[in-house]
């Protein structure tokens, strides 16, 4: 029978007698949970000699990079955290392509990433969270009819430095991980963090992106999965989010006009993500979201919410 501390043993053991006693182990880490899981594994097999690599890409959500980076290194974690946020809003000045905006982000992340991963000496290996969906169907990411791998792909690395793969996660199950990851005791936010896309809010914001324009997604993204934890909604949605519309909308605050963006709420049921339906989540929370926002976010006076369904829409509007 299949347990989830059995499968560490032998994980474990499988990870020892396969990395070399000096042999040192680069993962990119994206504070989601196989990424994690796959890092817990990895120190419980060869401890200091995992280092983790955490890219803050500017596009995370709010206090996202800082609060997951302190989980990690409460875990006893090896980690890095590289704050590189003027680098990728650099590479997006000026896109609103929803393809260049995520070629961009891949593009720049792999150049951050091989920066970091040159400075590990000794480096022998390249772990990957890849979990067995994973494996049987990549990850579909839109773009022009093609069917590719998200940024999880770390380009030509492995040559370069002529690293070998190692996927600890590679025969498990979503539902499993989990299980593994509790047993290795990852905190439980982590452990029931909603997916979040690879691109992040570079493409919850549609068009051009500033840091202005993430500061303002950020904060209103905050207000509304703040409400869905303190309503104990958060588990009961597969996926939710904010959107940043590119259009502006007139108000009324006291005797002023205003003139102001306007902010999706998007929250899905799911499964697995390939269908989705929209959260009929309570009017009343609706309600405390919306004037939440608007009282508490300066420069947006207008929020909506997303009622359509996967398919024909997608989860993510870009
Ligand atoms: P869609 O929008 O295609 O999203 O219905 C399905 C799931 O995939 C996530 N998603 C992405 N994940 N890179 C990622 O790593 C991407 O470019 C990307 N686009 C969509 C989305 O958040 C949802 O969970």
């Amino acid at each position: 029978d299949w347990t989830p501390e059995h499968y560490v043993d032998t994980a474990v053991a499988a990870l020892q007698r396969t990395i070399g006693p000096d042999d040192q182990v680069i993962l990119g880490l994206s504070g989601g949970v196989d990424s994690s899981v796959a890092a817990l594994l990895l120190h419980r097999a060869i401890g200091p000699r995992l280092h983790g690599i955490f890219v803050n890409n500017g596009l995370l959500r709010k206090e996202e990079f800082e609060s997951v980076l302190h989980s990690y290194q409460g875990l006893g974690l090896n980690v890095t955290g590289v704050d590189a946020s003027e680098a990728f809003y650099d590479a997006l000045k000026g896109l609103s392509d929803p393809e260049q905006k995520r070629k961009a982000i891949g593009r720049t992340f792999i150049e951050v990433f091989d920066r970091e991963a040159h400075k590990v000496e000794g480096a022998r290996w390249l772990a990957q969270g890849t979990i067995y969906p994973d494996v049987i169907e990549s990850v579909s990411v839109k773009g022009p009819a093609v069917t590719i791998k998200s940024h999880h792909n770390v380009g030509g690395l492995p040559e370069q430095m002529n690293l070998k793969i190692v996927e600890p996660l590679r025969m498990l199950f979503k539902d499993e991980v989990r299980e593994v990851g509790e047993t290795l005791g990852l905190p439980h936010h982590i452990l029931h963090r909603h997916p979040f896309p690879g691109p992040g809010l570079g493409i919850r914001i549609l068009g051009d992106i500033t840091a202005e324009k993430v500061r303002l997604l950020q904060a209103a993204d905050a207000v509304f999965i703040d409400a869905l934890h303190q309503h104990g909604l958060y588990e009961k949605v597969w996926q939710a989010g904010a959107i940043l519309l590119p259009i502006q909308s007139v108000g009324v605050m006291g005797d002023e006009r205003t003139y102001e963006q306007v902010v999706a709420l998007r929250a899905v049921t799911s499964v697995d993500g390939m269908t989705a339906d929209w959260a009929h989540l309570p009017y009343e929370f609706l309600a405390e979201v919306s004037n939440r926002i608007i009282n508490q976010v300066r420069g947006i006076n207008r929020v909506v919410y997303d009622i359509s369904s996967k398919p024909p829409a997608t989860i993510e509007w870009e």
